[in-house]
């Protein structure tokens, strides 16, 4: 009987937890599927308090090859920024207020991809700052990290006047600086967010809502494509879809993380 009252005494634990972490991710529906062998594993505590476990360094040495290559990084960054800022491939820069190269982790394990600056972002020069953003923020907290773990860039630097759709010529002309920053940080995974990040990273015609929710290859990295956070503004109810493309997220990189732990 005690048994059956700490396995129920978990379940809700468990239940009020990831009630909490939907709710701070504005989602007010959950998909309820039938049981199974996997989500039975509940009772067996594999599930609980999940979020991306966040990897340190184990002895000194390692600590200083972490900050010497976060600092290799961090500079071959800084270069890149220093070239794009002085970019006129396209007429974009006539018409910004600032460059929005990209922000965050050097080292990031997790890196998004959105579409282009809008008006916020264009005023402050960081991507994702406005409304959007904002979601983008509690999107990225919800599985268990901090904006400052997580590598943000755009496939376009400079906003379109108006908020415009890029153009393919744009697209272009630009995309070399975005490979590049992958290239620099190499994350353990993909997030591109919105059709024309997931269309031009993943090089296919193919409707968002048909590629998001699994993981595809881009270059050896699994790309996970989801809805954009700005559609999920005016479309809330898709937040729920969304939510079950973060959990693969986070579970994906908890798995690589075991893996290089165990190696
Ligand atoms: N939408 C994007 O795609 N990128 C931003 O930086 C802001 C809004």
């Amino acid at each position: 009987m005690d048994e059956i009252k700490k396995d129920l005494a978990k379940i809700i634990r468990s239940v009020k937890m990831n009630i909490e972490i939907e709710k701070g991710f504005g989602i007010d529906s959950i998909i309820v599927s039938k049981p199974n062998k996997a989500n039975s594993s509940l009772l067996n505590n594999q599930h609980e308090d999940k979020k991306v476990e966040t990897v340190t360094s184990a002895s000194p040495f390692d600590q200083q090859t972490f900050a010497s290559e976060k600092e290799r990084r961090t500079k071959l960054l800084e270069e890149l920024h220093q070239e794009v800022l002085t970019c006129h491939k396209c007429p974009l820069h006539k018409t910004r207020t600032n460059l929005v190269f990209g922000v965050g982790n050097s080292m990031a394990e997790l890196m998004f991809v959105g579409e282009a600056p809008g008006r916020d972002e264009d005023l402050q020069g960081e991507p994702f700052v406005g409304r959007a953003g904002q979601l983008l923020t509690k999107i990225i907290e919800a599985i268990g990290l901090k904006r400052s773990d997580v590598y943000i860039a755009n496939v376009l630097k400079c906003r379109p006047p108006g908020n415009r759709n890029p153009l393919p010529e744009e697209i272009v002309l630009c995309i070399p600086y975005l490979i590049k920053q992958i290239e620099i940080i190499r994350p353990k995974v993909l997030c591109a967010l919105g059709t024309f990040a997931a269309q031009t990273l993943l090089n296919t015609k193919e409707p968002v809502g048909k590629l998001r929710g699994t993981f595809h290859n881009y270059n050896g990295t699994p790309a996970m494509v989801t809805f954009h956070p700005a559609y999920l503004l005016r479309n809330p109810p898709d937040k729920v879809k969304v939510w079950e493309d973060m959990k693969k997220v986070r579970d994906l990189l908890n798995e690589l993380a075991g893996k290089n732990s165990s190696s």
